[in-house]
């Protein structure tokens, strides 16, 4: 069970799974709520550059038709030296993205008929789907698959890792691992086009990673149950600021 399961909106008791360090509610006109921190979003940013420029290098290894992308990387021996370093930069930074955010994609009653009713979800008839959580069935999947790829990417890319790994492994082991890498990569890039279209699709969503905030009537729309457990667990602001409800 979770916690918003144990603790009813403004119960205090317990704060829910989908309220993380930093949401707040800032009363105004419009009312807008804090939705990643500073730090948070600095970390994403990291991830999501990192994910863009090992797609590049490894694109650019993977096909002959491809090979003229090693020339944003300073030519074909620079871009298969650094691919492997820029995948270890994805791994740690992704790591810090799991530590923070995992909790509030752990699985909810609601994601089953969000799932249901996809078909109303990509026809903006949001009035017919239950009130959803700080993330959806879909970010959720975003989350989780790509959690699940990136640590099937560094594993396979380690094997393949000649210039460090070359003893440990044989060459049996690296045709597995370069076919593994490959479709995870590929798998990767399917994931990180949905996410993206996802972000600039929803309007007001990008907002949510460039500023940290959204407007009050976007968690309304498309959050609402985040937003009653937000304002349903207040606690002061540690700036005493009366008109900020916070975690
Ligand atoms: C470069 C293009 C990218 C853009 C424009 C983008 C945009 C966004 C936006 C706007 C959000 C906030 C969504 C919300 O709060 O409802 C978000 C959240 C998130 N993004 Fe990205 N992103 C990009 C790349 C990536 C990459 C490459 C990854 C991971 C490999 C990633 C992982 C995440 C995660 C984990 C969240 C939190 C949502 C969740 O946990 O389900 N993003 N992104």
């Amino acid at each position: 069970m979770r916690a918003s399961d144990k603790a009813p909106a403004g119960a205090g008791a317990a704060v829910p799974d989908d309220v993380e360090p930093g949401d707040a509610v800032q009363i105004g006109s419009p009312v807008q709520v804090s939705r990643y921190t500073a730090a948070a979003r600095v970390n994403h940013w990291i991830t999501a550059v990192s994910l863009v420029l090992l797609a590049l290098s490894g694109l650019a290894l993977f096909h002959p038709s491809l090979f003229f992308l090693t020339g944003l990387f300073g030519g074909g021996q620079w871009t298969r030296a650094i691919h492997p370093w820029i995948g270890v930069v994805l791994f740690f930074s992704f790591a810090g993205l799991f530590l923070r955010f995992w909790k509030a994609n752990l699985p909810a009653r609601e994601d089953g008929v969000w799932m249901a009713r996809i078909s109303d979800v990509l026809s903006g008839h949001e009035e017919r789907l239950p009130e959803i959580g700080k993330y959806n069935a879909g970010q959720k999947f975003v989350f989780w698959s790509m959690s699940a790829l990136i640590l099937v990417l560094i594993t396979s890319g380690v094997v393949i890792w000649d210039q460090y790994f070359s003893v440990f492994t044989s060459i049996e082991q690296k045709r597995i691992a370069v076919l593994i890498h490959a479709a995870a990569a590929v798998f990767a890039i399917c994931v990180w086009i949905v996410h993206v279209y996802a972000a600039i699709w929803v309007k007001g969503t990008i907002g949510a990673m460039t500023r940290g905030r959204v407007t009050g009537g976007w968690a309304w729309r498309h959050h609402r149950k985040w937003l009653r457990e937000l304002v349903g667990s207040p606690r002061r602001a540690p700036s005493n600021d009366p008109r900020t409800i916070t975690k």
